[in-house]
């Protein structure tokens, strides 16, 4: 049996009783260690678990799966993700090649940025499509994310916006040349995400977005030291006390009272939120 485990968005004790016990007694134990972090390591899962674990990077997982869904027609192989296993589009993968080749699987759900996010406030219901938003390079800079930003707030929804991550890149040089060095870890904070929003509403005429829309940065949401900041596109660019990685933003539809309500206990300055909601 495959299990895919979901493990929470805080540290090693968020894992379900449940995923726990699979855990404990799985031939193998991999952490998909390229969507997302923990606040603690691989290390630190490794103690409380009792028993080794096995990092599974993007080559391994979308090149290599075959290693993963070794035997696990016969024994169960526990494949670990941190949030929940379809919190990621990635993930879905994994379980289609394993049908392929006539392997069970059983899902262990947990908590997901998807659904913590109401942490803020704003209701899960009033949500429209999520987006990602990339690094831009020099002569890179993708704005897809506009037009679905744009829909949602068309239909006073909110929208989350997932932050890059950049775990094992090679420099372009290293990569022509066939060198496995690998580039420290890059997550991208809230601070980027919106100068790059903000260059995107600058630059487009079709934009709702302006610098002045009432945005929500979060950080180590599920973590005892999570962080919750509700201000302008314009103030959040400037903000650089979100702390450790990783963040996220919601770039606010219409605002229910409520909402609003709660909203206010994270208000960056005494601002008149009025005007910055769409
Ligand atoms: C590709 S998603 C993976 C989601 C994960 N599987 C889940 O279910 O939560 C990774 C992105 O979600 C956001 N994210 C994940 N966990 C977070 C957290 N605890 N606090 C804030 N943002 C988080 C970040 O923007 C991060 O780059």
């Amino acid at each position: 049996m495959l299990y895919l485990v979901g493990l929470g968005l805080g540290d090693a004790k968020d894992i379900t009783v449940k995923g726990l016990e699979i855990v404990k007694s799985a031939s193998r134990v991999y952490l998909e260690a390229y969507t997302s972090i923990l606040t603690v390591g691989k290390d630190a899962l490794e103690d409380f678990y009792e028993r080794p674990v096995i990092l599974a990077d993007r080559d391994m997982v979308e090149q290599d799966s075959a290693e993963i869904l070794k035997n696990a027609d016969k024994e169960d192989v526990a494949f670990l993700v941190v949030g929940d296993p379809f919190g990621a589009t990635t993930h879905s993968d994994l379980v289609l090649r394993a049908k392929e080749n006539n392997i069970d699987f059983k899902v262990i759900h947990n908590a997901s940025i998807m659904n913590a996010v109401g942490c803020c406030g704003l209701q899960l219901y009033n949500f429209g499509e999520t987006v990602s938003i990339v690094f831009w390079t020099d002569n890179w800079k993708p704005d897809s994310f506009c037009d679905k930003i744009n829909a949602n707030l068309k239909r006073g929804l909110h929208t989350l916006c997932l932050l890059d991550i950049k775990m094992k890149e090679q420099t372009i040089e290293n990569l022509m040349r066939g060198r496995k060095v690998y580039e420290p870890p890059r997550f991208m904070t809230v601070s980027v995400a919106c100068q790059q929003l903000s260059e995107v509403s600058k630059n487009r005429t079709d934009c709702e977005f302006s610098p002045s829309t009432m945005c929500v940065g979060l950080s180590k949401v599920g973590s005892d030291n999570q962080r919750i900041v509700a201000a302008s596109l314009e103030e959040l660019c400037k903000y650089e006390q979100m702390g450790d990685p990783l963040h996220s933003l919601v770039i606010v539809g219409k605002v229910h009272p409520l909402e609003e309500e709660f909203l206010k206990q994270f208000y960056l300055t005494n601002f008149d939120n009025k005007a910055h909601f769409s």
